[in-house]
């Protein structure tokens, strides 16, 4: 397994240029499975789970075309072509669902369209149990008949899925967008409430709409669906990556750095931007991005994760990595995973003063982290591990990147153009 070695104590300056946000990238690539007509994707990030995305896709009969190299003037954003015209397998297999949860996103499709979707039950994973039980419950709910066996779902409806009026007990991001997908193809109405309003959602309900889609509402958290008899194909770009552009952000701070992170607004940035102002970071707009300077000095700030517009739970290990170093104490309370403090013992090695108590972390900042090796756990976990090497005292070395990968596109490159020195030792 890859490792990364780095070196702390570089101040990092220059550009980033954020690539497509990944958790916009995979359900976007699910909706392909709705019409037989070619949908077309750019800006698409070159990553591991893009790839099982593509994978998964196929197996079940879509035909794929991807760019060889990027065609953008950042270099970074890939286009993709997807045609489900010939569906002939509806099983998504135990072996490519285990490696990425956001294999459960072709259920909705699949079933709306075809009537017919067998899918290897998730399992949990490194941050909690995750069930679905709430995607589930809302596809009975339009009619679906689903009995789970041998660790599979077997969905089935006679005819087609009627419209319903759902509330999800819980917000689910990947919840809101299996049911949506299903919903533009069902007979009737759908209502769904308490939905998710990150701009993921928002960028595949506006795709959806570009391929003849009815949906309402879009960007709240009342969706309203009318099914249609069938979608047609459509081009669209994914939205920049805000949690990508957050985690630079956050090591542009810790290393007291200056740097613009391009294709990606304010507006996206949302709570991010005003819990890092809090914290005496600078982010203004520039007119091809936002620019990230660390005048003074770093202040500890209280975090609380929330669904969308609230702190985004996967910048949670982020900020706390930027929290090790700050002036004075900070409390940040994780509420939406169950178990996602698997960086603090990481963090801890390299010198973090970190208490753990329930769903909350104490933070006391410390003057100077240390460089350690340290093990990456989860794709936000392993990042906070690059974060803090970043600003600490000699070299880090990061095992398992496998991890990084999945979320980050050409992460050396990207932080070594502004001076970090990092590289990867291939195992
Ligand atoms: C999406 O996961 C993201 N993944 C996650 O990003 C992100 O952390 C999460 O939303 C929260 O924002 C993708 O979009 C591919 P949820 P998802 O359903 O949809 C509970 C990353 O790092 N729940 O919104 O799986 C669940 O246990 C990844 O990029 C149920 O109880 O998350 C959790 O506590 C990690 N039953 C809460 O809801 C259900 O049926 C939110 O989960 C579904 C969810």
């Amino acid at each position: 397994m890859d490792k990364i070695r780095i070196r702390g104590g570089h101040a990092l300056k220059g550009i980033i240029p954020i690539s497509g946000a990944k958790n916009a990238a995979l359900p976007l690539m699910s909706a392909a499975l709705l019409t037989e007509g070619e949908l077309k994707l750019s800006n698409i990030p070159y990553l591991a789970d893009v790839i099982t995305m593509a994978n998964l896709l196929v197996q079940h009969g879509t035909t794929l075309h991807m760019d060889e190299k990027s065609a953008s003037a950042t270099g970074f954003g890939r286009t993709i072509g997807l045609k489900a015209a010939n569906i002939t397998n509806f099983t998504a297999p135990y072996d490519l669902v285990r490696t990425m949860r956001a294999s459960v996103l072709v259920l909705g499709p699949l079933l709306a369209r075809f009537g017919q979707a067998k899918v290897s039950l998730p399992g949990g994973c490194a941050i909690g149990t995750r069930p679905i039980d709430l995607h589930l419950k809302a596809l009975e709910q339009m009619g679906a008949l689903i009995e789970l066996a041998d660790g599979y779902i077997n969905a089935f409806v006679k005819g087609k899925l009627k419209g319903a009026d759902i509330t999800f007990d819980t917000v689910t991001v990947t919840g809101t967008e299996n049911v949506m997908m299903a919903a533009t193809l069902a007979e009737g109405e759908t209502t769904l409430r308490n939905a998710a309003r990150e701009p993921e959602v928002t960028d595949l309900a506006n795709c959806l709409v570009k391929m003849g889609a009815n949906i309402q509402g879009i960007g709240s958290g009342t969706l309203i669906i009318q099914g249609t008899k069938a979608l047609h194909g459509a081009e669209h770009s994914v939205i920049a990556d805000r949690i990508e552009a957050g985690t630079y952000a956050a090591a542009a701070a810790i290393t007291g750095g200056d740097v613009e992170l391009q294709g990606v607004s304010m507006q996206i940035l949302g709570a991010v931007a005003e819990k890092f102002a809090e914290a005496g970071i600078d982010i203004k707009p520039t007119a091809k991005g936002v620019r990230v300077t660390r005048n003074n000095g770093l202040n500890g700030v209280d975090v609380m994760t929330q669904p969308y517009p609230g702190f985004p739970t996967d910048m949670q290990a982020q900020m706390m990595a930027l929290m090790t170093v700050a002036k004075g104490a900070s409390m940040i309370t994780e509420t939406i995973f169950e178990n996602r403090f698997m960086h603090v013992p990481e963090l801890t090695r390299m010198g973090a003063k970190i208490n753990v108590h329930g769903s909350s972390a104490m933070i006391r900042g410390a003057k100077q982290l240390t460089g350690a090796e340290v093990m990456a756990t989860d794709l936000r976990a392993s990042v906070s591990l690059v974060i803090a090497a970043l600003a600490a005292k000699g070299d880090t070395i990061i095992n398992r990147v496998y991890h990084l990968d999945r979320g980050y596109e050409r992460l050396e490159e990207k932080l070594s153009a502004c001076g970090a020195e990092i590289e990867r030792i291939k195992s």
